[in-house]
């Protein structure tokens, strides 16, 4: 049995390919640990706001000298960042948007990334605070990036693989729905892509 964090970060619902592939993905996962709990953290329904002063501000301020006003703005960070403690397993979505992430997920993950909490420096550099996850990344892309011609410009596998180990996470596999925009390959991406699911 785990506890499994499905974040999602399309807007397009049912017919959301990384949406469709996380489910996949999740599916598989418990088949393999019966009575797992799925944990859904919809980005697109429910928005973490843009890093503004206050939550800044409030990231740098010690625990103990925390106002109110301090405490609030933090609150989005704090939760999301139990939530990932609270899990064994996370899978993202990531779709593919101007060779990089939507900005739902990039603003989850300014909200998780946080200095003393997730990661911390000290005279060996950063060190990343979180342990013990595994992650499943569920891409989808209207291209071709894990191999051909498009490969130099996956921006998306790199960085989300670097963020996370820099929190801590290096257990990462990234399964992908691609080609979906392209004659020929679009019929089968989807089909291709949940294909290629086997857990590790
Ligand atoms: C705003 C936007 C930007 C996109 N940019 C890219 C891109 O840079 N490269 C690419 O291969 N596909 C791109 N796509 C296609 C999506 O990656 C593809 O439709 C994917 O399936 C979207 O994920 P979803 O099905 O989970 O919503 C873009 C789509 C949108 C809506």
């Amino acid at each position: 049995m785990k506890k499994i964090l499905h974040i999602i970060s399309s807007p397009r619902g049912a017919a959301s390919l990384s949406i469709q592939l996380g489910n996949a993905i999740i599916k598989q996962l418990i088949g393999k640990y019966p009575g797992s709990i799925v944990h859904e953290n919809n980005l697109v329904n429910e928005q973490f706001p843009h890093l503004e002063e206050a939550q800044i501000a409030s990231f740098f301020t010690p625990a103990q000298s925390r106002t109110p006003e301090n405490i609030l703005a933090a609150k989005h960070s704090d939760d999301a960042i139990d939530e990932i403690r609270e899990a064994d397993i996370i899978v993202i979505g990531a779709p593919v948007y101007n060779f990089g992430i939507p900005s739902a997920l990039k603003a989850w993950i300014d909200h998780i990334v946080r200095s003393g909490v997730t990661f911390k420096y000290d005279q060996n550099g950063a060190a990343g605070l979180i342990n013990g996850k595994k992650i499943y990344i569920a891409m989808a892309s209207g291209g071709i990036y894990s191999d051909g011609p498009m490969k130099p410009f996956d921006f998306v596998e790199p960085y989300l693989k670097h963020i996370f180990s820099f929190i801590g996470i290096s257990d990462i596999t990234v399964f992908r729905v691609e080609g979906s925009a392209i004659p020929g390959v679009q019929d089968t991406a989807l089909e291709k892509g949940i294909s290629s699911i086997h857990l590790n």
